[in-house]
């Protein structure tokens, strides 16, 4: 799936304004990301723009000059300096034309927009317009095709890990089930590494769906084979979520007789400063956006795809979701018994 381009290089070795913004939700890696397109384009002899708060910054013309310096000591931190937003107006042709018009009157050769579904879709939008765009793929969520891997999705994991770690630290002395909801929005890949990491005993996904009647049969089954707790990994898009099973389980708590607590780790999952993994990610697929742009390549999503970058067109990213890892999923399911 690697390409060079969905159009004509044109603008190869010349100096080029660049531009760059985090977009969506924000996941840990970020701005390793921002780093590399910053030293980057400027060692190539680029100059490079950062834009802040996504793009409702790019509409409110946040536009600050970014140079090597400007970036030291970010790598290690969390979340995104350039501040991030949910932007609906991109999403109405008015929008869109008002961003167009803010990139020529900048006079911005080439933007990259580091971001998940949502943001790659803006992406699309504005590279339609003629913008020279290159999206890098970053959401925790790991649902974005176009990439095996997704800025941010490692360290989320262990994030949530840690947390589960501590809640079977109480459920074991308490003798207790933890149903414990994950994020992840429709995609259950965060819920499935994390319960295979955890060893839980129950991992409830969009992919892996369940009845509560089959998940309390599940628990009930790991006290039978002597354990004196268990942890349900909930994801958040599963079909019976942590509310609705728990509501169940309290219905029903007579004849299932298990005691219940319920976590939801939330924005906790997103807060987490960035792991080797998701530093060299970033890392690298910063590098490779202003490399595209450098050499006149655009209109694609950089990724890893079996641990080299590709280039993905936007067309082939926007609106779609990656399919899940059916072997995943089902070893999930075969370790949780
Ligand atoms: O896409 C990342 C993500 O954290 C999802 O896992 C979650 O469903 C969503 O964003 C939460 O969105 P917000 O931060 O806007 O509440």
């Amino acid at each position: 799936m690697y390409i060079m381009s969905t159009s004509t290089p044109t603008q190869a070795a010349e100096k080029q304004q660049l531009a760059v913004l985090t977009s969506g939700g924000d996941a840990p890696g970020m701005n390793a990301a921002i780093r590399a397109v910053v030293r980057v384009g400027t060692s190539l002899g680029h100059a490079v723009f950062g834009i802040r708060g996504g793009y409702a910054g790019l509409l409110d013309d946040a536009f600050v000059p970014l140079g090597p310096r400007d970036v030291g000591g970010i790598m290690e931190r969390g979340g995104t300096v350039l501040g991030t937003a949910r932007c609906t107006a991109l999403k109405t042709d008015d929008g869109q034309a008002r961003a167009v018009e803010r990139l020529a009157a900048r006079r911005i050769d080439g933007l990259v927009v580091i971001g998940g579904n949502g943001s790659q879709s803006g992406a699309r939008a504005l590279a339609s317009r003629g913008v020279r765009v290159v999206g890098v793929a970053s959401t925790i969520d790991n649902d974005l095709v176009g990439s095996d891997l997704t800025i941010g999705a490692t360290t989320a994991v262990d994030v949530a890990l840690e947390s589960i770690d501590r809640l079977r630290v109480t459920a074991a002395s308490i003798g207790r089930v933890f149903l414990v909801e994950v994020m992840g929005r429709d995609c259950g890949y965060l819920a499935t590494a994390v319960g295979i990491a955890s060893g839980a005993e129950v991992v409830v996904t969009p992919e892996a769906p369940q009845e509560p009647e089959d998940i309390a049969r599940a628990i009930r089954s790991a006290y039978e084979r002597g354990k004196s707790h268990a942890i349900a990994v909930v994801a958040e898009g599963a079909t019976h979520g942590v509310d609705a099973l728990a509501r169940y389980f309290e219905a029903h708590q007579e004849r299932l007789g298990f005691d219940l607590r319920l976590c939801k780790l939330g924005h906790v999952q997103r807060g987490g400063a960035p792991g080797v993994s998701d530093r060299l990610l970033a890392t690298r697929l910063g590098a490779a956006a202003v490399e595209h742009l450098h050499r006149g390549a655009h209109g694609v999503l950089v990724g890893l795809s079996n641990g080299r970058i590709a280039a993905t067109p936007l067309d082939e990213v926007a609106g779609r979701t990656k399919p899940a890892d059916h072997e995943l999923v089902a070893l999930a399911q075969v370790l949780a018994r």
